[in-house]
């Protein structure tokens, strides 16, 4: 008999959580205004919101954080993380910052500027924030079967190069970079492939625009690539890694994902200039060159994390238990966005529930709704996300509207995942008697999603 698979560790240190009533979380999230953020974490059983910072670090990470060193200037933390950064993506110039889109922030400062315009695959929410927040402009090329949850296409995280060579032939003079997000979140934790990435760096040299990885799950997408194409089966994560970071000419960092730390991010390049530059902005919005926001200790813990996330047994463990989840959906007929992406299973809100009318945020009533069911908190990636369009202040209707559930990493077990795919069976069996969903109340300009209040339609 073949030996099952099992988790690449075992547990040392346990933090309890606790199950709730139906009638104790009716009223919670009444009282939160129908908007799962509102909710305090002990009112939650399972936390699905993101995998951002809720990762659990290991006893070696744990370990580094007493050996941290403090020093404001020049610590031995720093050269730590500087060397492990160099090692793992190839990059001389590195600048440490507090999170992901505070390197956003520097970076952009100084490579974005007024009319340009950036294009990429599906640009995560911030990203495109700071763009558009320096009258800049993004350009959607992701590869239209990422739109289409039926396509088991295996790199919907791709950028369609006919796009991309679309955007730049119009658009001359105006396009200096262009980022690729790997995986790319927005359109379901989705990979793309390393044929992907020599073609984009092709058309870029074509060109002779900038390439930037927004990094936050670069292990992730290692694996898909190891996992899906041929030619990388027998290389190691950390092989595949630096071949993939050969490609571009910096990158952005989010290490709450894939760095699996709790807060933290960076910048890394080859650029000299693009570091110099960088640097002023650095020490103005972050902190100085050599600690940018994070604490020693936290630069020591990620180093570690940098080094346990690019680990093949590691990554089929954690893939594994997204893939646990999504075919337990899909062998109870729910529908996802296929293949199972790498950090969460994402579910299709207009497919699950088709008597809510779209005006009525499906996704987000669907959240709730699992909330009350199970105790089990998601996210919504879908209008309420989209926003409203800043000229005509009309909503603006996604091509998809889907259900997050994302899954931190190294937190829970699959008997967690079993309670999560109950909950979402027996909301499917009463799909046809959900016929209504949420109004807004009240709403922010911009990034609404994060305190809307809503009330029942
Ligand atoms: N890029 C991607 C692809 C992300 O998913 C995120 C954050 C960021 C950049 C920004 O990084 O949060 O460290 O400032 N994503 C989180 C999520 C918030 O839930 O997906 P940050």
């Amino acid at each position: 008999m073949e030996l099952p698979f099992a988790e690449s560790y075992k547990i040392k240190m346990i933090e309890p959580i606790y199950r709730s009533t139906r009638e104790q979380r009716v009223k919670w999230i009444d009282e939160a205004h129908y908007n799962l953020f509102n909710l305090r974490s002990e009112q939650v059983y399972i936390d699905l919101l993101t995998d951002s910072g809720t990762g659990a670090m290991s006893h070696k990470q744990w370990a580094a954080l007493m050996e941290g060193d403090e020093s404001y200037a020049g610590s031995s933390s720093y050269y730590n993380l500087k060397n492990t950064v160099k090692s793992i993506f190839g990059f001389d110039y590195f600048l440490p910052t507090h999170q992901g889109r505070a390197a956003e922030n520097v970076l952009f400062s100084i490579l974005v500027k007024e009319g340009d315009i950036v294009p990429g695959n599906s640009h995560f929410d911030t990203t495109k924030g700071h763009i558009e927040f320096r009258n800049a402009h993004t350009e959607d090329c992701t590869v239209d079967e990422a739109f289409d949850t039926d396509s088991y296409f295996p790199f919907k995280g791709n950028v369609d190069p006919e796009k991309l060579e679309h955007v730049l032939s119009k658009n001359k003079g105006k396009v200096k970079i262009m980022i690729v997000t790997l995986t790319c979140n927005s359109s379901g934790g989705q990979p793309v492939s390393m044929e992907n990435l020599k073609e984009v760096r092709k058309v870029a040299d074509k060109y002779g625009i900038s390439v930037l990885f927004d990094s936050a799950r670069f292990a992730e997408n290692a694996w898909f690539i190891k996992k899906n194409e041929k030619s990388y089966n027998n290389k190691t994560i950390k092989e595949i890694v630096r071949e993939m970071y050969s490609y571009a000419d910096g990158m952005t960092m989010s290490a709450k994902k894939d760095g699996i730390v709790n807060i933290g991010g960076f910048i890394a390049t080859n650029n000299q200039k693009w570091f110099e530059e960088a640097s002023t902005f650095s020490i103005m919005y972050e902190g100085f060159l050599t600690y940018g926001g994070m604490a020693g200790r936290d630069m020591n813990a990620l180093a570690i994390g940098l080094d346990e996330v690019t680990d093949s047994a590691y990554l089929e463990t954690r893939i594994s238990q997204v893939e646990y989840l999504g075919n337990k959906l899909i062998e109870n007929g729910i529908p996802i966005q296929k293949p199972i992406g790498g950090h969460a299973v994402f579910v299709d809100a207009k497919k699950f529930l088709p008597h809510v009318p779209k005006e009525e945020f499906v996704a987000q009533t669907l959240a709730n709704i699992l909330y009350i069911e199970a105790g089990v908190r998601g996210v919504e990636v879908g209008t309420l996300l989209a926003d409203r369009d800043p000229q005509t202040k009309e909503n603006r209707y996604p091509k998809l509207e889907l259900l997050r559930l994302a899954i931190p990493r190294r937190v829970y077990t699959n008997n967690h995942m079993d309670v999560v795919a109950a909950g979402l069976k027996n909301i499917y069996e009463q799909r046809d008697e959900i016929r209504t969903g949420l109004i807004i109340h009240k709403e922010a300009p911009i990034m609404r999603h994060f305190t809307v209040e809503l009330y029942k339609a």
